[in-house]
This record gives structure tokens, C-alpha cells and sequence, in this order.
């Protein structure tokens, strides 16, 4: 898929702007904060209709006014699609070919965007979270089941841990959210581990394209309860092991929101002994992953990488650049930076 135009009013710094893009690589250039991460921050609004920055919408309209909108035509092989955003402080409204959008996982099917941000050098070394998010993140847009899973488990969560934190604890109540937490969670983690192996593969064949070298790369998933035949009464056990110190902290300590996975590099542990560039590369080459599980051309992921070209050496850019060359569109925002053939848009500060 990729987007053709996009129109920004009162976003952010944009107050009346009109771009348009080529299916391929888009190089956006400019000073600092002449309002290129902006751009790709509507672009993949388009995606999942929040700001990857993790900030609230009213951030995202221009100072002083009362909206913001985001207009886009997007291309899934022929088909045209023409997307309206409106973002007031009461809320936002998603508009697709005329029609609202209610269920956000119906926008990832008519946008779908990989990103790569500057501060994803430290998805190894930051918080579980990060790196659940981009799990959860991948696999609700590829199952919808996923997300629906994903959606019970943490209303039981935040039921459960309601529970703990009540003065006296119900424990038939405890014992039937547990019992939810459970059977949520099964599904979870078998999609998470297959998920893990599907993207090795291509994991390890994206940073041999990126730096020319066969490496060894291995994905530790761990699971608060490895799938098996007897996955519930494994977990029933552990959550009853857990029972003291959850009631201790009051708040649930073990199940699918504190899971985490780790990568070794060549018989290494990345995180720790892995060089700032190989931290930015493999984290890289898993971001754009999800891009080669999706077998229909048309509907492969539109490639986002906002300021990562500054940090690598030339010889890293240019293998970089030739991969991305064979990959649907791509927009790379850089200060200064020439890519051969690239649409270039080139921003200027007070425009
Ligand atoms: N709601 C807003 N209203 C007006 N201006 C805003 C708003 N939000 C952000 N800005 C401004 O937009 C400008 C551009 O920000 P942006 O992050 O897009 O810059 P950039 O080109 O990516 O810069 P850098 O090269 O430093 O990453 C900043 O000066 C910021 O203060
Ligand atoms: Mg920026």
C-alpha cells in the first residue's frame, strides 16, 4: 500500500501544507524542527490513529486553534481510498471513503505503517513493555482474534487487581478472575511464541542485508507458562504460588503483561554486550519484520524511519538505502541527506 497525498491543517506545526509521495522512497528534509518527524507522526496517525509519541491528541493541534485535520488518499495496489481525520479536543473522528470508522483495527487494514524512531536503538535495553508493544502491536493488526484476546485479558487484569486492592479480598471473586486471566492468556502466548519464530527467519535475513555479514541471531521468548497440553493447571499453580505476594502488593505479579523476550547476537546477549550500531540495526531489522510476513504485495506495510540515518556510518546508509530500495514505500526524514531517485521534500522553518 502506500499514500499518494496527504493534506495537514493545523497540525502541529503545519498549518496548511499539501504533500504528495511517491510509492517508493520519500526523503524529507530540514532543519531541526522545521517539522519533518511531524509528517510522519500524521503519517502513521493514519495507521492507529494516535500519536506514536505517546501524547494526547490536543497536543497535536496547532497552538491557539480548535482542530486539526489530516487528509490522505491512500493506495492499496488499484484500489484508492480517501481518508478525513478530524482532531478536536472533544475527540477525533476517522472518515474513509465517506464512511465513519468506528473499530480502529478496520484503519490498519487501510493504512498500515511500520515505524522506526530514533529511541527504538533502545528496544533491547529499555522496558519489557516496549517490546510487548511491538508484539501486540504486529499481531492485532495480523488476527483480529488477537486483539480481542488481548482486550479481555486486561479488563480481567484491571478487574483482578481491582480485587487485590479492596480492603477485604472476595476470594471467590479473586478466584473467578484468575480463573479469566487464564483462559485469555492461553491463546496469548501461543500466538506470541509462534509469532517469535515466524520472525526469526527474517530477522536474520534482514541484517545480513544490512550488514553484509551472516550473523547468529536467536529470540528467547519467555512465557509465564510455556503452551502445552496442560497449559490451565500449570497456570492455575502459578498464579496460586503467586497468590501471596500478589495480595502482598496488591496487584497481579506473573501473567502475559509481564512477559518479555530477549535477542542474542551471535552467542551474545544483545542488550548487554551488543555495540550501540548493532542495537540500532537488529532493532531495525525486527521493526520492519511484520513487513515480509504479508504475503499480498499490495497490502505490505508502508516503511517509516524517522532520523536513523545520521547515526550510521556511510557504509551501514548505503546498504541500508539499497535494501530499502527493493521494499514498497519508505519515507526517511534526515537534516541533510541525498538518496539517488528518492522524492525528496525538502521543509524550511516558518513555512
Ligand atoms: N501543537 C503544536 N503547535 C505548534 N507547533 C508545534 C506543536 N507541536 C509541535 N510543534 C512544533 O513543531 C516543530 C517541529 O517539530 P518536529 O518534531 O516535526 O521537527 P523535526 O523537523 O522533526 O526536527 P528534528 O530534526 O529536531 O527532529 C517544533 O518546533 C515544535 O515546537
Ligand atoms: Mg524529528
Amino acid at each position: 500500500m502506500y499514500i499518494s497525498k496527504i493534506a495537514l491543517h493545523n497540525y502541529r506545526n503545519h498549518k496548511t501544507r499539501k504533500y504528495e509521495f511517491s510509492p517508493s522512497i520519500n526523503l524529507i528534509t530540514g532543519e531541526n524542527a522545521s517539522g519533518k518527524t511531524n509528517i510522519v507522526e500524521a503519517i502513521h496517525y493514519l495507521s492507529l490513529a494516535r500519536s506514536f509519541r505517546g501524547v494526547d491528541d490536543e497536543e497535536l493541534v496547532l497552538t491557539k486553534e480548535d482542530y486539526a485535520e489530516i487528509d490522505s488518499e491512500v493506495f492499496e495496489g488499484k484500489i484508492r481510498r480517501d481518508i478525513h481525520i478530524l482532531i478536536t479536543k472533544k475527540g477525533r473522528s476517522i472518515i474513509v471513503n465517506n464512511k465513519k470508522v468506528s473499530k480502529l483495527s478496520d484503519l490498519s487494514k487501510v493504512v498500515n505503517v511500520l515505524l522506526f524512531e530514533p529511541k527504538d536503538v533502545m528496544l533491547f535495553r529499555g522496558s519489557p513493555k516496549e517490546r510487548r508493544n511491538f508484539l501486540d502491536i504486529n499481531l492485532s493488526k495480523k488476527y483480529p482474534s488477537y486483539l480481542e484476546y488481548i482486550s479481555h485479558y486486561n479488563k480481567a487484569l484491571a478487574n483482578r487487581n481491582e480485587i487485590l486492592k479492596a480492603g477485604k479480598v472476595d476470594e471467590n471473586l479473586l478466584k473467578s478472575s484468575t480463573e479469566l486471566l487464564v483462559k485469555y492468556s492461553a491463546p496469548i502466548v501461543e500466538y506470541r511464541m509462534r509469532y517469535v519464530k515466524d520472525i526469526t527467519d527474517i530477522l536474520i535475513k534482514i541484517t545480513r542485508a544490512l550488514t553484509g555479514e551472516d550473523n547468529k541471531i536467536e529470540i528467547n521468548y519467555k512465557p509465564y507458562i510455556s503452551p502445552s497440553s496442560d497449559f490451565k493447571a500449570a497456570a492455575l499453580e502459578a498464579f496460586n504460588r503467586s497468590l501471596e505476594s500478589d495480595l502482598r502488593q496488591k496487584v497481579t505479579t506473573i501473567g502475559i503483561h509481564r512477559e518479555d523476550f530477549s535477542i542474542r547476537l551471535n552467542d551474545r546477549e544483545i542488550d548487554i554486550y551488543g555495540s550501540q550500531g548493532e542495537n540500532r540495526l537488529v532493532a531495525l531489522a525486527l521493526k520492519i519484520s511484520p513487513y515480509f510476513l504479508i504475503e499480498d504485495k499490495d497490502k505490505r506495510p508502508i516503511i517509516v524511519l524517522d532520523d536513523v540515518m545520521s547515526e550510521l556510518d556511510k557504509n551501514h546508509q548505503d546498504q541500508l538505502i539499497k535494501f530499502l530500495k527493493k521494499l514498497g514505500q519508505v519515507f526517511i526524514t534526515a537534516t541533510e541527506l541525498n538518496i539517488d531517485g528518492a522524492t525528496q521534500i525538502k521543509l524550511t522553518k516558518n513555512m
